[in-house]
């Protein structure tokens, strides 16, 4: 059954209030245990995303519209087609999510959305029919970091997964390692100074003319390939921050397959993909450890759609295993962008009583707090 109540001029007033009527959020937030029902709302990127969550982590529904072919005839995510194709799926994907759960508006304790960060535009939509619904259904709003959702993540498929823990996000648009001293605190130790471990694996796809996106086509290559091949750049691996740089690694790849060329050579591509992998997993692993060690945490987790890598995976899992520290990784579905993961970090926020009120806006830089 699905209740909205009718948007009447006379309701603006009260419905406004749900940023500040303190007393019911909190009334919210105490009552929700292991029951709270949140449909979940992610559109930062290219995938709209609808999903309802029972108590943080009994996933109802988890349904996701990609827009990928979209986008790939032109080797990348279009902003502006971005907007538009989750202003048109947006609708259908919240009916869909809400129609599996077998679950209506009446039957929710809150509405989550993506807040940032992302693509603005694309951002933009997801929040505002968010509060829409927030505002037409009386629900409250709970923002969540996109982060925070790929952080999250993990602790779906792994209900074993303990605080203190470091978290390792790479994906299309971020890198960044994360201390997570409690369910719901992020402190971010460093993230990427220029290109995100995707957006990498991206453009040297598409300079080997691999089409988009290319992590999945680079990886599959790179199982064939000799990782030692090419002695490419590891940038920042001996810094002693938390930072990594990767546009040098990029840059490395396409002055070698010039150089290559030039000189009449024919590229090995196997060989380039796995040398480049390799160069790029290497950082990401030594930081990993680093700062598992430095913060004497037993449990990691790696999110995002880079985390679907195997290489990755295996690396950063025997590299942490060295040192006493077990790696949690979600399934394939949940490492690339979806809305399951939103609601799991909303679950946390509804417990913690942080909501949005209805003045809250997208922002494409948000910070992880
Ligand atoms: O998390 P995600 O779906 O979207 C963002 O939030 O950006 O990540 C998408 C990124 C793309 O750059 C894609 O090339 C990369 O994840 N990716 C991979 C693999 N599968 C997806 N990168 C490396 N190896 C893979 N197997
Ligand atoms: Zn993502």
């Amino acid at each position: 059954m699905t209740h909205i109540r009718p948007m009447l001029p006379g309701d603006l007033g009260g419905v406004l209030e749900i940023g500040a009527d303190v007393a019911r959020l909190n009334a919210i937030a105490a009552a929700a245990d292991g029951t709270d029902v949140i449909l979940a709302i992610e559109t930062s990127c290219d995938e709209t995303a609808a999903s309802v969550m029972r108590g943080g982590r009994e996933m109802l529904s988890n349904v996701v519209a990609t827009q990928v072919d979209f986008h790939a005839r032109f080797g990348g995510v279009v902003p502006e087609i971005a907007s538009r194709k989750h202003t048109e799926a947006i609708v259908g994907v919240v009916d869909e999510a809400l129609s599996q759960a077998d679950v209506g508006f009446g039957g929710l304790d809150a509405i989550a959305v993506t807040q940032g960060p992302g693509l603005i535009g694309a951002l933009v939509v997801g929040v505002a029919y968010a509060k829409g619904l927030s505002l037409a259904t009386g629900l409250p709003l709970v923002g969540v970091n996109h982060l925070e959702g790929h952080i999250l993540a993990s602790r779906l498929s792994d209900p074993e997964l303990a605080t203190p823990l470091i978290a390792l996000v790479v994906s299309g648009g971020h890198t960044s390692l994360v201390h997570v001293p409690g369910w719901g605190e992020y402190h971010t130790l460093g993230s990427t100074l220029d290109d995100a471990a995707g957006e990498a694996f991206d453009k040297v796809a598409k300079l080997l003319g691999l089409g988009y996106p290319g992590g999945p086509a680079i990886s599959r290559l790179a199982e064939q390939g000799d990782s030692a091949a090419i002695p490419f750049p590891r940038a920042m691996l001996h810094s002693r921050d938390y930072d990594f740089s990767l546009s040098g690694l990029k840059t490395a790849v396409l002055t070698y397959v010039r150089r290559e060329q030039a000189a009449g050579r024919e590229i090995d591509v196997p060989d380039l993909a796995a040398s480049f992998q390799a160069a790029l997993i290497d950082v990401q692993v030594a930081k990993a450890v680093r700062a598992a060690e430095e913060y004497g945490v037993r449990d990691f987790c790696l999110g995002g759609g880079v985390a679907a890598n195997t290489a990755l995976r295996e690396a950063l899992r025997a590299a942490l295993c060295a040192h006493g520290v077990r790696l949690s990784v979600p399934p394939l579905a949940l490492c690339t962008d979806n809305a399951a993961m939103i609601a799991a970090a909303a679950h946390v926020r509804l417990l913690r009583g942080e909501f949005l009120g209805l003045e809250a806006e997208a922002s494409a830089s948000l910070p992880l707090r």
